[in-house]
């Protein structure tokens, strides 16, 4: 079936997430076939680069051949079979896997280690499992009355009820007000439109004093407090100042609350670390992964928790954590993140994506400085952001009928490269294996756009 045809199939059949299906019927989507390595074709037979490794999942490629073989090895066994009642072997070997990587990753401190791996099938279920996991664990200890969560504004943790609670982004989760549970709110460390007024340079990060004032009024309500360490992304790459993870890890501990870190978006390499929690000697007290875990090719998540909190479930039933899922584990998901470690070690995938930090690093230094409607880029190892503005001066955004940063991936579209934005934030986020050339070619394409787009 050609494009086109597959394409009015698609508007009169699928729904699309994120997406305001009056828009997308009235266009022509661009239906994915196939792909290679860092690259998506359509059914025109047009290649792309995946400048958003398919919404943050790949690290690998596409079509990578050792998981593809990992998964293809597995469906000759068995594809999926229950852990309720049932244990699986390649869930067991990932867990021990994933325990001796975060022991690995993570310098901890004295405070114990990850040890128990919960699966789910998304970021969204893992951060549910978490937050009822923080609840009933405060149960079993005899705290009652810890019922709220603290949360940062411009939080993103995904689109479950739980999550959406948790979340702070207005055009994406107020319509779901009434649905919600209690959750404080804390200022985000967006250094570059800063909600107290202050600047980077004097503010002494303020935001994080003003958690703490919530925490010291608040924490005997509080079970949790839950953020995406060293980036807020889904909220506009928010990329926070050095100190503030370990100073939220502080507060948690100070004033006696659960720490949960969510790495859905930031853990696996992303941050130029395998976990973003390592690089401030963070250990949380559970820990949310997916995305990259199976290097984009299947849905699977874990909440990763301390023994301390595993062991308040040890009990008679009415202490069972009742939750789960009926693809939990699943085989084939497994056996690909497995394969995903392998290739960590086997690529030396850290090690070799550092001069591709340091090119993305140089070109949002270069961005900023020779275009007139870039205001602020923002980067965490290698996901980044630019954000635009119309008045670089005084900082005013455009305005949101302008639709500056869907003008700028649809012209970057044109050349190659797909991209999509977050509001006025171009997002950067290929995957990690991509070229220095593919890169370079990117950024150079990117920067056109942004120029023919904006000036
Ligand atoms: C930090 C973070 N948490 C949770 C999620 C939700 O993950 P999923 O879309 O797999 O439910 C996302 C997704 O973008 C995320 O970035």
């Amino acid at each position: 079936m050609d494009n086109r045809a597959l394409g009015q199939l698609d508007k009169l059949n699928v729904w699309h997430p994120f997406t305001q299906m009056r828009d997308w019927v009235a266009g022509t989507p661009i239906v994915i076939t196939e792909g290679s390595g860092c690259f998506i074709k359509d059914a025109r037979g047009r290649w792309y680069l995946d400048g958003v490794s398919s919404l943050w999942v790949n690290i690998f490629g596409h079509r990578k051949k050792e998981i593809d073989d990992a998964i293809k090895a597995q469906l000759d066994k068995i594809a999926h079979a229950t852990l309720l009642g049932l244990a699986g072997e390649q869930s067991i070997l990932l867990a021990v896997r994933l325990v001796k990587l975060l022991g690995k990753s993570l310098v901890s401190q004295g405070r114990p280690p990850l040890t128990k791996v919960f699966y789910s099938d998304n970021g969204s279920t893992a951060v549910e499992v978490a937050l009822k996991m923080a609840f009933q664990y405060w149960l079993h200890k005899g705290v009652t009355g810890k019922n709220a969560f603290l949360s940062l504004n411009r939080a993103y943790h995904g689109d479950t009820l739980g999550a959406v609670s948790v979340g702070g982004i207005d055009i994406f989760h107020s319509t779901f007000n009434p649905l919600l549970f209690k959750t404080f709110k804390s200022p985000a460390p967006y250094c570059y439109r800063c909600e107290l007024g202050l600047e980077p340079a004097s503010c002494a990060m303020a935001c994080l004093s003003e958690m703490e004032k919530i925490l010291k009024e608040h924490a005997n309500e509080t079970a949790a407090v839950i953020i995406e360490p060293k980036m807020q992304a889904a909220g506009g790459m928010i990329a926070a100042p050095e100190g503030f993870l370990r100073g939220v890890h502080g507060l948690c501990a100070k004033y006696g609350v659960i720490f949960i870190a969510d790495e859905i978006a930031t853990g696996f390499g992303r941050t130029g670390g395998m976990f973003a929690c390592g690089a401030e000697e963070v250990v949380p007290d559970i820990m949310c992964l997916s995305k990259g875990i199976t290097g984009g090719y299947l849905p699977l998540a874990v909440t990763v928790a301390t023994d301390e909190i595993y062991n308040a479930f040890l009990g008679d039933v009415g202490q069972t954590f009742f939750h789960g899922h009926s693809y939990t584990g699943n085989a084939l998901a497994c056996a690909a993140a497995l394969a995903v470690l392998d290739l960590f070690e086997t690529e030396d995938t850290l090690n070799q994506l550092r001069p591709k930090i340091e090119i993305l690093a140089q070109w949002l230094k270069r961005i900023l400085h020779i275009c007139g409607h870039v205001g602020d880029v923002r980067s965490a190892g290698f996901m980044a952001g630019v954000e635009l503005v119309r008045d670089k001066k005084t900082r005013e955004a455009y305005p949101a009928d302008e639709k500056m940063g869907w003008r700028v991936v649809l012209d970057v579209r044109e050349k190659g490269v797909f991209l999509r934005p977050l509001g006025d934030c171009i997002v950067i986020m290929p995957p990690l294996v991509i070229s220095e050339d593919n890169l370079s070619a990117m950024l150079q394409r990117l920067e056109e756009s942004i120029i023919n787009v904006t000036e």
